[in-house]
């Protein structure tokens, strides 16, 4: 019997070993986009509208796009510019997810407490071609990091409601 259970002590030590050490999945984007090209022109704010004043920065959809694409932008085909502006919609995935039983808000840490964007993701703003991973993995230890050097909560129902 114990012998059983050791080897299944081991399956699962073996399988969280291999989920933790795996490099992220890369979450293909539905289209091509340019961080450099806009970030150096507009504010983040102007696409992520919430990024210091709410819970979620969000994604900008088409809308907002075609506000200054009336036409395919370069490197976009026409044919696909027109299908999303008729969909109004463009699947883009988000690359930085928490599990919902962790809780963050944008406007505690880039509002209040002004933190950088680049602090928690990496070169984003000066990639120049579509995310399809996180360049910082935040987990519960880099929460926990950033918090014990600025002196901010170590609750765990701070992070976990
Ligand atoms: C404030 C105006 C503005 C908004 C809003 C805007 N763009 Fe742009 N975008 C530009 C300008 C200016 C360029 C430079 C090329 C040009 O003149 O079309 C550009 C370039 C691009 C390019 C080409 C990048 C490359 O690699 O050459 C893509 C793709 C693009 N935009 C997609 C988008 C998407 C998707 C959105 C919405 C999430 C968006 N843009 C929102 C002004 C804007
Ligand atoms: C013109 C609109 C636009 C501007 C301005 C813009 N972004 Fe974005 N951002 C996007 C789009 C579209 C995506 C989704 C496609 C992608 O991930 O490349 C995105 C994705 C992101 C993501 C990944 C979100 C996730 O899924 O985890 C981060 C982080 C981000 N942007 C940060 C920034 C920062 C920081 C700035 C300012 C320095 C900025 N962005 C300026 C349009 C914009
Ligand atoms: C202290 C770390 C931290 C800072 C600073 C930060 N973010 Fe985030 N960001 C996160 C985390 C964590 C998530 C995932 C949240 C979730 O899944 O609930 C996220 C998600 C996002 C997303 C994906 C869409 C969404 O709303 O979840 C975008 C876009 C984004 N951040 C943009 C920004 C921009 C722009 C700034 C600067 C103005 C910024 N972030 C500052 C940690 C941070
Ligand atoms: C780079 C530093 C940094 C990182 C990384 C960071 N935080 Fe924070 N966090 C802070 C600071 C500073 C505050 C206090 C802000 C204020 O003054 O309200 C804070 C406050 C909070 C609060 C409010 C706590 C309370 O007292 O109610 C929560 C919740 C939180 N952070 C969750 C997270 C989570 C979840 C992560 C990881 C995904 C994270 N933080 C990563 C710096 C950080
Ligand atoms: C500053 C925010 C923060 C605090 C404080 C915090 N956690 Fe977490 N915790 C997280 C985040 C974020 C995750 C998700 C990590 C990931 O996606 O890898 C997590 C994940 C977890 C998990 C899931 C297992 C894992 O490692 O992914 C457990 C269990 C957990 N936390 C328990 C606790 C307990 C118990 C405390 C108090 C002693 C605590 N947490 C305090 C942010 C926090």
């Amino acid at each position: 019997m114990t012998r059983y259970l050791s080897a299944f002590a081991v399956a699962i030590v073996v399988a969280v070993l291999w989920i933790r050490l795996l490099p992220a999945r890369p979450l293909p984007q539905p289209m091509h986009y340019n961080h450099a090209v806009h970030t150096e022109m507009m504010d983040c704010e102007m696409c992520h509208v919430g990024a210091r004043s709410a819970e979620r920065a969000g994604i900008p959809q088409v809308d907002l796009c075609a506000s200054c694409h009336e036409e395919a932008p370069p490197n976009i085909s026409t044919a696909q510019w027109e299908q999303v502006v008729s969909d109004r919609a463009i699947a883009w995935q988000r690359v930085t997810r928490l599990p919902t039983h962790a809780f963050f808000s944008h406007r505690r840490h880039a509002g209040i407490a002004a933190i950088e964007c680049t602090t928690c993701h990496g070169d984003i703003p000066t990639r120049t071609v579509a995310v399809t991973s996180a360049p910082i993995h935040l987990d519960m230890a880099a929460c926990l990091s950033c918090h014990a050097e600025e002196g901010a909560s170590d609750d765990c129902a701070a992070c976990h409601r």
